[in-house]
């Protein structure tokens, strides 16, 4: 097979930033995907609607002309989040979900929830709504390992919430571990989850492999190779509540090559080609257009795309670095060659 056709994919996790972050990145997106769930941790954080609205602006004034991409925005939760601004984002269009920040799990996350409880109006609010919970999945005591947050989080939040609000649509976002498969794999209806391009590629080696390479770093931190292979299968299997979101996430060079480097990599520019080798390496490239065109718009109610995208089979180069306002920022595996082309 020396091409492939899909429907045209969406992106149901990425950051975007703002100002000249926002514009060096916001085309790579847009050449990939026709639409995306945009992450509100920007700083401030984009707590109400009026905030989402004006940043959706500030998003689509950002494209390059001619690019046609649909911003989809969300609300960051915090401790202070009054019901009414779920109700306020029902009646809007292009708000579409509320994230879930536990304070202190990550990038911006400072003013994220402390306590679950303090948002009970808001979650039944958006219950009652069918408007999802977008969960970043981690817990955040520091007596916890690195690499169990995920696995506690499940046992000690999650499956709490969804008992005290069982109609609540949650999708369980970036997850990273064999017990995330599991748990999303047999819970209903109202539950999914994404998965990243570099959790599907790589296992936690891959921080470590010839120095410390701070590009392979990000939150949730890279797994052992048990859990990226469940992660591949549930990926390429065929439940349709899993599916894609990059979780691409900029930060400068110079923030990433530092002492306290920045958690996030930068998969934008060459998403769906990174997904397209880890499918291919796992005989499964029949199953990515369900993946990355399907399952996303379906859990999340909306209609699928009818436009279509080629990739062709083609070694290239990705480019060891790109512009990024006045500094520059590495793309994950910058350098490396990829054996698919998204044809333009
Ligand atoms: O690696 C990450 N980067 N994980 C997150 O949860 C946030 C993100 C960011 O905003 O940089
Ligand atoms: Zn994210």
């Amino acid at each position: 097979m020396d091409s492939i056709s899909l429907i045209r994919p969406d992106d149901w996790h990425l950051h975007l930033r703002d100002g000249e972050a926002l514009r060096a990145v916001v085309g790579a997106s847009a050449a990939q995907f026709a639409r995306a769930i945009v992450m509100p941790n920007l700083r401030p954080p984009v707590t109400t609607v009026e905030q989402a609205l004006a940043y959706r602006q500030r998003i689509v004034g950002a494209l390059p002309p001619g690019t046609d991409f649909e911003p989809l925005m969300t609300l960051y939760l915090t401790d202070r989040t009054p019901a009414d601004e779920i109700r306020r984002a029902c009646e809007t269009s292009g708000v579409v979900a509320v994230k879930l920040y536990p304070a202190g799990a990550t990038t911006h996350s400072e003013e994220g929830v402390t306590d679950l409880r303090h948002t009970w109006p808001v979650l039944e609010a958006m219950q009652r709504a069918g408007m999802p919970l977008l969960v970043h999945g981690e817990v955040t005591d520091p007596a916890v390992d690195v690499f169990d947050r995920e696995a506690v989080f499940i046992d000690t939040v999650l499956e709490p919430l969804r008992r005290d609000f069982p109609g609540l649509r949650v999708v369980f976002e970036h997850i990273t571990t064999r017990q995330a498969v599991q748990y999303v794999a047999q819970a209903g209806d109202t539950l999914g989850a994404t998965i990243t391009a570099h959790h599907l590629l790589y296992n936690r080696n891959a921080i470590f492999a010839g120095g410390l390479r701070p590009h392979w770093y990000c939150l949730p931190v890279l797994k052992r190779e048990e859990h990226r292979r469940a992660l591949l299968e549930a990926a390429t299997g065929d439940n349709p509540r899993f599916f894609l979101g990059t979780d691409s996430a900029p930060h400068a060079a110079r923030l990433k090559e530092h002492a306290a480097a920045c958690a996030g990599c930068y998969t934008a520019p060459h998403a769906i080609e990174l997904y397209a080798t880890a499918f291919e390496q796992a005989g499964a490239l029949d199953r990515l257009e369900a993946f990355a065109s399907f399952n996303g718009p379906d859990f999340y109610r909306l209609p699928r795309n009818r436009a279509r995208i080629a990739l062709r089979r083609e070694s290239w180069t990705i480019p060891e670095s790109l512009p990024f306002g006045a500094d520059r920022i590495v793309p994950l595996a910058a350098g490396e060659t990829i054996g698919w082309r998204l044809a333009r």
